[in-house]
C-alpha cells in the first residue's frame, strides 16, 4: 500500500509538473486510486490455471552491479518531486539455460550470457576508459523496453543504466505510468561510458549495438520507447529530428517503437517556459500505455 501511495504521489507530481493539473496542491489521495491493483507484467495465459504454482515470477536485474545508494536529490522541476523507491536489484536466479520463450529463467540465462560477453568486450575505444560495462536493469520478461543512449558517470560507477538524475526522471515517468521497474526493461545503445558524455561515435555504436539487438531478441518487448535521437536514430535507421519522430508509432522488426525526448533533454529545458518537452513525453507515454492495453492514469488520479 505504501508503494502504491508513493507511485500515485509520483504520478501526480509528474502530471502536475507536466502541466496536467491546474493546482499544485495534490490534496488527499482518492481511495479508488490508492487501492488500484498493480498491472501484470504479462497477460495471464488463457489456459487452465496451473496446479499449486510456485512462487510468482521473480524480478531479475543485472547480476553484478550493486544497487546504488540512496539516490541524490533530483533537481526539482517546478515543485518538490516525489520519487519512487530507489532502484531495487535482485540477483538473477539463473543458471545458464537455453532460451525458451516465455521462460523467465531462460531469458535471464540468455541475457546473462550476453552480459558476460559485454563485460569482456574490447571492440572499441570506450573499453579503455570505462570503470565497468553497463548492461541493463529491469525484468527480462517486460512488455515494455526503454532504450537510452549510453552510460554517464553514475552509470559507469554503479554498472546500472539510468541511475543518475536522468534516470531518476525516467523512474518518475515510469511511476507516473503506474508501472514499476519490475515491469520494464531498460538498456542503452552503448554499454560503456563515452568520455564527457558525448554522443557515441558511429564505430562505437556499430561495435556495441549487436549486443542490444540480442537483448531485444531475448526480451521480446511488445513496445519499445526510444529515449532521444541516438536511440531512435539507431533503432529506426532514421536521422530525422526528434520533433519529426516523436509522438507517432514506428517499427523495429515489427515491434512498435515510440521515440520520445530523452530525460536529459527534458531536464536541460525544464526552465524554459516555452518548452513543451515534458508534456510531450507524457503524451507519448499515454500512447504507449494505450498500445499495451494498460489504463491511462487520468490527470486527477
Ligand atoms: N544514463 C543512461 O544509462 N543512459 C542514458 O542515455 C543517459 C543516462
Amino acid at each position: 500500500m505504501l508503494q502504491l501511495l508513493r507511485d500515485l504521489g509520483a504520478q501526480l507530481a509528474w502530471q502536475r509538473d507536466a502541466g496536467l493539473l491546474d493546482t499544485p496542491s495534490q490534496g488527499p489521495l482518492p481511495v479508488a486510486s490508492a487501492v488500484a491493483a498493480p498491472v501484470p507484467v504479462r497477460a495471464p495465459p488463457p489456459a487452465a490455471p496451473p496446479p499449486a504454482a510456485p512462487a510468482p515470477v521473480a524480478v531479475a536485474a543485472p547480476p553484478v552491479a550493486e544497487a546504488p545508494a540512496a539516490p541524490p536529490t533530483a533537481p526539482a522541476p517546478t515543485a518538490a518531486p516525489v520519487l519512487p523507491e530507489p532502484v531495487k536489484v535482485t540477483p538473477p536466479a539463473a543458471a545458464l539455460a537455453p532460451v525458451a520463450p516465455a521462460n523467465f529463467e531462460g531469458r535471464a540465462g540468455a541475457l546473462r550470457v550476453i552480459q558476460e560477453e559485454v563485460r569482456a568486450c574490447r571492440a572499441c575505444g570506450l573499453a579503455a576508459k570505462r570503470t565497468q560495462t553497463v548492461f541493463a536493469r529491469g525484468n527480462p520478461e517486460a512488455r515494455l523496453c526503454f532504450i537510452g543512449e549510453g552510460p554517464g558517470a553514475d552509470e559507469d560507477r554503479t554498472g546500472l543504466p539510468f541511475v543518475g538524475v536522468a534516470g531518476q526522471l525516467l523512474d518518475r515517468i515510469i511511476a507516473a505510468m503506474r508501472l514499476t521497474e519490475d515491469q520494464v526493461y531498460i538498456a542503452n545503445i552503448v554499454k560503456c561510458r563515452p568520455p564527457n558524455n558525448r554522443v557515441p561515435y558511429e564505430e562505437e555504436m556499430s561495435a556495441c549495438t549487436p549486443f542490444l539487438l540480442r537483448q531485444l531478441e531475448v526480451v521480446k518487448p511488445e513496445v519499445i520507447v526510444a529515449l532521444g535521437k541516438t536511440a531512435a536514430g539507431f533503432l529506426l535507421q532514421d536521422k530525422s529530428s526528434m520533433t519529426a519522430m516523436r509522438g507517432r508509432w514506428h517499427s523495429w522488426k515489427g515491434v512498435p517503437v515510440m521515440p520520445t525526448w530523452h530525460p536529459s533533454y527534458v531536464l536541460r529545458v525544464r526552465d524554459d517556459p516555452k518548452s513543451t518537452a515534458r508534456a510531450e513525453v507524457w503524451t507519448d507515454m499515454k500512447l504507449v500505455l494505450e498500445r499495451l492495453g494498460l489504463p491511462v492514469p487520468s490527470p486527477r488520479g
